[in-house]
């Protein structure tokens, strides 16, 4: 069975991209099955998984059925497995979103059609909420993983991201500034707002992601010894107790990461 994790934000430029990426290629590296869904019309996140030429087809292309997945998979040179998006337009968007709403468990079904490891963790990159397809997501994940940049858009956000996502979201801070207080204080705005829902790892601000981005190298696989190498080994850390925890209670992840 596989594992499906929603990642998301209301603000926008939050890092869902560079959370997706580099929390898969965190997985891969530690050996756990994983692949990346992209369900964003920037058509983007394969450079970050180090692919040098833009997918022109994916999930989100027409004339790519939603049985038709498996055609489109990549290999990626982060070593994981990548369904892109592809070239979209408005019409597939809202087509892909009308079908999702239609057919809540359809995204499931296609995704294990195509055939990935079992027990494989799926990231599922999206659109700012609020965007049809993002939450059509969010209702078919196991665990929803909220992006809330350490700024005051994220703070002024967040109310958004745990409504929208009706309490079932993980709150992930991202760009998190240790050495100004101002960065500090809403951090604590953050987690004293989110209470538990915040999960105990902050990705902090750190030049080594654009460095990666530009790059197209993975923090697991640059091995840098950045700060932000190290957030995702610990984030990619308590994703794996969060998930045992949930595997062990009910038999799925949802039923011990609900909120
Ligand atoms: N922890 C970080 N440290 C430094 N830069 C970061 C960090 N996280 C994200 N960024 C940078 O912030 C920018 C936005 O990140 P990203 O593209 O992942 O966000 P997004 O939520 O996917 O945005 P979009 O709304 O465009 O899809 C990128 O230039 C990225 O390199
Ligand atoms: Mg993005």
């Amino acid at each position: 069975m596989l594992t499906l994790i929603a990642i998301v934000s209301t603000a926008g430029g939050a890092g869902r991209s560079t959370v997706t990426a580099h929390l898969a290629a965190q997985l891969a590296h530690a050996g756990r099955p994983v692949a990346v869904l992209e369900l964003d019309a920037q058509n983007a996140i394969g450079a970050l998984l180090g692919l040098r030429k833009t997918c022109e087809t994916g999930v989100l292309s027409s004339g790519v059925a939603p049985d038709g997945w498996r055609a489109v998979l990549r290999d990626t040179p982060a070593g994981v497995p990548l369904l892109p998006s592809g070239r979209t337009s408005v019409a597939n968007l809202s087509a892909m979103a009308q079908w999702l709403q239609g057919d809540v468990g359809g995204l499931r079904r296609q995704l294990t059609a195509v055939g990935l490891p079992d027990g494989a963790r799926v990231l599922i990159d999206t659109q700012r909420l609020p965007d049809a397809i993002a939450l059509a997501a969010v209702a078919a994940a196991d665990l929803v993983l909220g992006i809330v940049p350490v700024t005051t858009a994220g703070y002024v956000t967040q109310p958004d991201l745990m409504t929208a996502c009706d309490g079932r979201v993980q709150i992930v801070p991202n760009v998190a500034a240790a050495n100004s207080s101002l960065n500090n204080d809403l951090l604590n705005l953050i987690q004293g707002r989110g209470g538990d829902a915040v999960v105990p790892v902050r990705i902090h601000r750190d030049i080594a992601v654009g460095m990666a981005a530009a790059n197209g190298v993975t923090l697991a696989k640059a091995g840098d010894g950045s700060q932000a190498a190290l957030d995702f080994i610990h984030l990619e850390a308590w994703l794996q107790r969060a998930m045992d925890v949930g595997e062990g209670s009910e038999g799925t992840a949802r039923g011990g990461t609900r909120r």
